[in-house]
């Protein structure tokens, strides 16, 4: 499809999508009249800004099911999130819509190097979460054998891939590093295994991650990014032959990029909170969400008429002020992985000295380091911080195998403030 063929579609499917929602959703309805704006004003896809935002608080507002736009019978699936910050956000698929989410995972599978007679490995987790069912049925979508696996029993994941030789995992990053020493504990060596593509996502995760991923298993590493509130994994996907962002797979999702401060919108090129708007879903059409996810839209390149996103630098709620300097996890990250004789397993600690936030790193030295190591390399990890970011933490080297693991979504901060 031409970029004029796509915007034209984008726009049809956009005026449907406000329609749908305007008519079937008293939330819509109510938010559209409060802002003085109708389904009719959207004549071009830039009148997309003209509409209001939706946020998390309204999903949970309208907890469960009040956003949704279909009659109950016509509703297949409910997934959930896990709720652990207040009352769970709660999602709803036709069987249109799960149809569509499954050709959309098969999509991205195929960017990421995944073909057709492939056995997939699939360690996200099953159940409310969107990432276990939502990447099963695009498996068996693109004609794949799923392997249903799921999270945890992380040393049976480790026996299974060596006995069932998948070609493809998909999982969270960190559990990837979980599973990546779990190989090396039974004195398998991960190189050695059948895997070649990891398709991960749900999380941030860097460059350096990649690298530490692709060497130590021999294999590609490409990003796939979603959120249960727009559908679920594979709103937009890394192509393996470029590794340079994800792909938005721009016929069924609108994405805008605006300040997170003030929701002015950005130009394509410029850093900001992403939001989208989806141009096919029956059961919970959703405008102009904000995701609270940081980054910015790129011009296509593998798939030339789609923008992509770049990695996800972090979310706002994720964002560690310290100072008046703003921090994300992942720039941590970065450094961590940069500084010789250090793991990927940190984890960040937020305390109170005196009457200021201090922040804290505990990283676990690599198996292989000498423990004369550790200091130089504490001292050389909180230069780089001041250096590159420009906040003062305290650095602490602890034994491998230390720190706890993930086995799906890595919580990285600790906040024990006492104020
Ligand atoms: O995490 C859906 C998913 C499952 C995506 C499996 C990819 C793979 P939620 O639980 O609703 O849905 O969490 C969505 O996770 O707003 C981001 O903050 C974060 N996230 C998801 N993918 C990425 C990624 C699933 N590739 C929230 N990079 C999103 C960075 C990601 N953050």
């Amino acid at each position: 499809m031409s970029v004029d063929e796509l915007r034209e579609l984008q726009l049809q499917r956009l005026q449907w999508t406000l329609r749908h929602a305007y008519d079937n959703v008293p939330h819509y309805r109510r938010a559209f009249d409060a802002h003085g704006v109708h389904p009719e004003d959207c004549r071009e896809l830039a009148d997309i800004a003209r509409f209001p935002t939706t946020s998390k608080a309204d999903l949970r507002e309208n907890y469960p099911f009040g956003m949704f736009a279909v009659p109950q019978d016509q509703v297949r699936r409910i997934h959930a999130s896990s709720g652990t910050t207040g009352r769970p956000t709660v999602v709803g698929y036709t069987e249109g819509d799960i149809d569509r989410w499954a050709g959309l995972i098969a999509r991205s599978i195929r960017a990421a190097g995944g073909r057709a007679g492939h056995k997939v490995h699939n360690a996200y987790g099953y159940g409310l979460f969107t990432g276990g069912l939502g990447a099963h049925y695009g498996i068996e979508k693109l004609g794949a054998t799923a392997i249903p696996v799921s999270g945890g029993m992380t040393p049976r994941q480790v026996q299974l891939i060596g006995d069932f030789e998948p070609d493809v995992i998909m999982v969270t990053p960190s559990y990837m590093l979980t599973l990546l020493d779990e190989f090396e504990r039974q004195g398998i060596d991960p190189t050695s295994t059948s895997l070649k593509v990891g398709i991960f996502g749900a999380e941030p995760w860097t460059e350096q991650m990649r690298s530490e991923i692709e060497e130590r298993m021999d294999m590609h590493a490409v990003d796939i990014y979603g959120l249960s509130e727009v559908m679920g994994p594979g709103v937009s996907q890394e192509c393996v032959e470029a590794k340079d962002g994800l792909h938005i797979w721009e016929d069924h999702f609108l994405p805008e990029v605006v300040d997170p401060l003030d929701g002015t919108p950005l130009p394509d090129g410029e850093e900001g909170e992403l939001l989208f708007t989806s141009l096919t879903k029956e059961a919970l059409p959703i405008i102009r969400y904000r995701t609270r996810d940081l980054t910015t839209l790129l011009p296509g390149t593998a798939r030339p008429s789609m923008r992509r996103m770049a990695k996800v630098t972090g979310r706002t709620d994720d964002m560690i002020i310290l100072r008046g300097v703003n921090v994300f996890p992942t720039q941590i990250e970065e450094i961590v992985l940069r500084t010789p004789g250090l793991s990927p397993h940190f984890q960040l600690v937020l305390t109170t000295r005196g009457r200021m936030d201090a922040l804290g790193v505990r990283v676990e030295a690599r198996t292989d380091t000498p423990a004369e190591r550790r200091d130089g390399a504490a001292a050389e990890l909180a230069h780089a911080v001041k250096q590159s970011v420009g906040i003062s933490v305290t650095c602490e080297v602890v034994d491998p195998d230390t720190l706890e693991r993930s086995i799906g979504k890595l919580q990285r901060l600790l906040d024990r403030r006492t104020t």
